[in-house]
């Protein structure tokens, strides 16, 4: 059983680091890998706005610096306005929950994905599978994991 609340927990603690003085909004990610271990990531923007990357990006790539993308089983994001305490989860934007796919599809396995409020509140509970139905991945291209 995955401690969803540790998780949320984590993902918290690194949406202290999120670099976002340009939308105040910030983000945390945190990665449980089937050891237990967590790696966690936050929004890191750009004053060349477009440029910005998403904490469940940052987490994601980091996951993969270190070898270990095939591991991840279960995602905790919080995100919300800077200095408030928003408790309304915030849900993965549509290009990260691609690249989360990366992960799922290599480590052969759907993703658990809690959702909740920089400031608090419920942990919405959502599988990768239904956020982000028939994705394309690299089982597409012949590659690892399942389609
Ligand atoms: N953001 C994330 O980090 N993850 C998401 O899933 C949605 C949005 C960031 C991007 C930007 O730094 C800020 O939130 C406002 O959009």
């Amino acid at each position: 059983m995955i401690d969803s609340a540790a998780l949320i927990e984590a993902a918290r603690a690194a949406a202290s680091h999120a670099h976002a003085p340009y939308s105040r909004f910030a983000v945390g990610a945190a990665l449980l890998l089937t050891d237990g271990s967590v790696v966690t990531g936050a929004n890191f923007e750009n004053a060349s706005y477009g440029l910005s990357l998403c904490a469940e990006t940052v987490a994601t790539a980091s996951a993969s610096a270190s070898g270990r993308l095939s591991e991840i089983v279960a995602v905790g994001i919080v995100g919300g306005r800077m200095g408030e305490r928003d408790t309304d989860p915030i849900r993965p934007c549509g290009r990260c929950r691609q690249v989360l796919n990366e992960a799922a599809q290599i480590g052969g396995r759907d993703l658990a994905v809690f959702c909740s409020g920089l400031g608090g509140g419920e942990i919405e509970t959502h599988r990768l599978s239904e956020l982000l139905p028939h994705a394309f991945g690299p089982a597409n291209l012949g590659i690892g994991g399942h389609a």
